[in-house]
């Protein structure tokens, strides 16, 4: 772990056996015995390490300046004489009902003017200054309370911030927003040259004249609408900064995080950028029950997570031991399964495993969400879980520490996200996520580990660099691109990248701007497809969603449109550039397409599978700086698989036979 580039205290890991165990503790739902049974339980299950009182606001201060902390002090004290240890959390992802009665004006705003009422969760806004007010004044007494306790290990700072609403519109956001935008800025004239207010007469006077894009009769101004998104994931990440500025005043030796919601399903939150303001990263990830390939999609946000923690490894701080109470349809895992979610968790550098919840609730509106204790208490088959699962961290103690070993990147940024995905562009079927993700699911069924980095980030230790639908890009990220080809690696730029500058300007005299050089090509005119059909390539494959009238500049036609009125016309290209390569796709390729062309970009950027195996084994490779390794095998199928590994199965202690069991794990500590 570190922070902040150094050490975190060992605090957070002292008396923490192999990887962190445990998950959210919300005991203030359950009378006295019932905790004490809790530590019993604890015991049995391995737990170390437990989130504590995230949605206790109202129990600890009943009325304004009263303060009730007997439970809290019985449950921290309890907990340190068990040896577990604590993220205590600041208490403030619910505001009581007194303060919400005395300020309303603390809750949220939609886009069309709607107040979000109480009686639920997350009903503030982050840019109300009486409530960072409020919020400061609870997390003060909390740290002041607790900052000497044996249990503290780190800061659990509100929860899931953005998760509900993300996006504010009210006064004080308005507000908030234009002073933003003025240091953004500087100057009116700035701002108006960003924004391109010449078109349909947008142009500002002052920065008094500026709303956020609320409900208007046609498509908002797409400067606005980015600088909103950049503003709104700010303006949370600076709530979290004062709040975090009083826990430093008062611990400044106790290290403090936010959980994440990094998933193929978040995209309102710049998490790298998030990231250089937390001390260490944590993570919430749930499946969508029902989707064969949720464990696919699990390695993608777990590789998410890992490149927001710039490799190091991360908290898993919330998943869930069976079914959600949120999805449509709320499906239990499968037996087995959440093991192997945990593991691919670890796999994929986490070193604490985490639920929402400890005890399942009997009440409210998550009572049937699953936890670590069912309503059925012990003899259910969840309990023989978590139980196991307990026991199977501890053994894995040797591999905290160690990093994910990958010799692929690609490039994730929530900007050319954001960008790409606003209104009025050529086609609606561009989607940022498609192109990475069947990329990252064909090298995942290959055992080939990946790294999701910031286009800012070196690219040296790539042989592979995959850069998709990166529609927005700076000169230096395109340079830093660039480099990596120079440099040897094997870079593929996907079509609609490098289109626009950081102010969604097009970058003129033919597409990709920010890549023509690189890909030696040149795009003439976008032929987005219509719905559902598809094209017929020249290698007998077929293509969707995109097409595009592209000229060689340099580069070689390795493959061609093969249907009016782009016949001939290159779609997939081929350009020396320095000692490496730069390939460009200008469609989108059917399974099989997507199949050869990673065939080709592997051979020659010389990258291998983790290991030999059957298909159907998630394989991932974790180094320790002793050079020592840690093979994670993890067989999602119903039979047994073979893995061609030399070394002792740490979850078995005996020498791995070179079979993983259906359903199973090994974790080979190679020899
Ligand atoms: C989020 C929240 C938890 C709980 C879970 C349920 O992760 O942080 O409080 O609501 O969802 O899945």
């Amino acid at each position: 772990m570190t922070m902040q580039g150094n050490s975190v205290p060992a605090s957070i890991w002292s008396n923490v056996e192999g990887i962190a165990y445990g998950g959210d503790y919300n005991p203030e739902q359950w009378p006295v015995n019932v905790r004490l049974e809790d530590l019993e339980l604890m015991k049995e299950a391995g737990v170390t390490f437990l989130s504590v009182g995230i949605f206790s606001w109202a129990l600890l201060e009943p009325s304004e300046g009263q303060y009730n902390f007997g439970w809290l002090d019985e449950v921290m004290d309890n907990l340190a004489a068990h040896g577990i240890k604590v993220a205590l959390a600041t208490a403030t992802a619910a505001p009581p009902a007194w303060l919400v009665r005395r300020h309303p004006e603390i809750l949220p705003v939609t886009a069309d003017g709607s107040v979000l009422g109480p009686g639920s969760r997350r009903h503030y806004t982050p840019s109300s200054a009486v409530y960072r007010r409020y919020a400061s004044g609870i997390t003060r007494v909390i740290a002041e309370r607790y900052k000497n306790h044996p249990a503290l290990a780190l800061w659990h700072v509100d929860n899931e911030l953005g998760c509900h609403v993300s996006e504010f519109y009210g006064a004080e956001d308005a507000a908030a927003f234009r002073a933003w935008l003025e240091r953004r800025y500087g100057s009116i004239d700035a701002l108006n040259s960003a924004w391109g207010t010449a078109f349909w007469s947008q142009n500002y006077g002052s920065f008094e004249e500026i709303l956020p894009p609320g409900v208007a009769p046609s498509t908002l101004n797409p400067g606005q609408q980015l600088d909103f998104q950049r503003f709104n994931s700010w303006a949370l990440m600076d709530y979290y900064r004062e709040l975090v500025a009083v826990l430093r005043e008062v611990t400044p030796g106790i290290p403090a995080t936010t959980n994440l919601m990094a998933s193929s399903a978040t995209k309102a939150l710049d998490y790298f950028d998030w990231a250089k303001d937390l001390d260490v990263i944590a993570n919430d990830h749930y499946l969508v029950a029902g989707d064969p390939e949720r464990h696919i999609e699990l390695a993608f946000s777990a590789d998410l997570t890992r490149g927001i923690a710039g490799g190091d490894p991360w908290i898993l701080m919330e998943h869930s031991t069976s079914a959600v109470n949120w999805q449509p349809r709320n499906q239990p895992k499968l037996p087995g399964e959440m093991l192997r979610n945990s593991l691919a968790h670890v796999a994929r550098g986490a070193d604490a495993v985490m639920f929402f919840q400890w005890r399942q609730s009997f009440a409210g509106s998550e009572k049937f969400h699953s936890a670590m204790v069912p309503h059925g208490g012990r003899d259910t088959r969840v309990w023989r879980e978590v139980v196991g699962l307990g026991a199977a961290l501890k053994r894995l103690a040797p591999v905290r520490g160690s990093r994910v070993e990958s010799r692929v990147a690609i490039v994730f940024d929530y900007e050319a996200w954001w960008a790409s995905e606003i209104d009025s562009k050529p086609s609606e079927d561009v989607r940022y996520l498609d192109l990475l993700r069947a990329f990252h699911r064909s090298l995942f069924l290959r055992g080939v580990s990946v790294d999701m980095v910031h286009p800012s980030a070196p690219l040296e230790a790539y042989d592979l660099v995959l850069v998709c639908t990166l529609y927005a890009v700076s000169d230096a990220d395109a340079s830093n691109i660039a480099a990596a080809a120079s440099a040897g690696a094997t870079v593929l730029v996907t079509y609609f990248s490098g289109i626009v500058d950081q102010n969604d300007h097009v970058r003129l005299g033919g597409y990709p701007g920010a890549f023509r050089d690189l890909l030696g090509i040149r795009v003439e005119e976008f032929h987005p497809l219509s719905a559902g059909s598809q094209l017929k390539l020249s290698d007998g494959g077929v293509s969707s969603i995109w097409s595009e009238h592209v000229h060689l500049a340099g580069a070689e036609a390795v493959q061609t449109f093969a249907e009016y009125p782009l016949e001939g016309v290159p779609s997939l290209t081929r350009h020396t550039a320095g000692s490496g390569t730069a390939w460009y796709l200008a469609t989108f390729p059917d399974h099989d397409g997507i199949e050869a062309l990673v065939d080709r970009l592997l051979a020659e950027s010389g990258v291998a599978p983790a290991a030999a195996a059957d298909a159907g084994v998630e394989l991932v490779r974790r180094r320790a700086d002793s050079g020592g390794s840690y093979l994670f095998a993890i067989n999602h199928t119903r039979s047994h698989a073979a893995v061609e590994a030399v070394g002792i199965d740490l979850l078995t202690g005996s020498a791995f036979a070179g079979t993983v069991e259906a359903g199973s794990v090994a974790v080979i500590a190679e020899d």
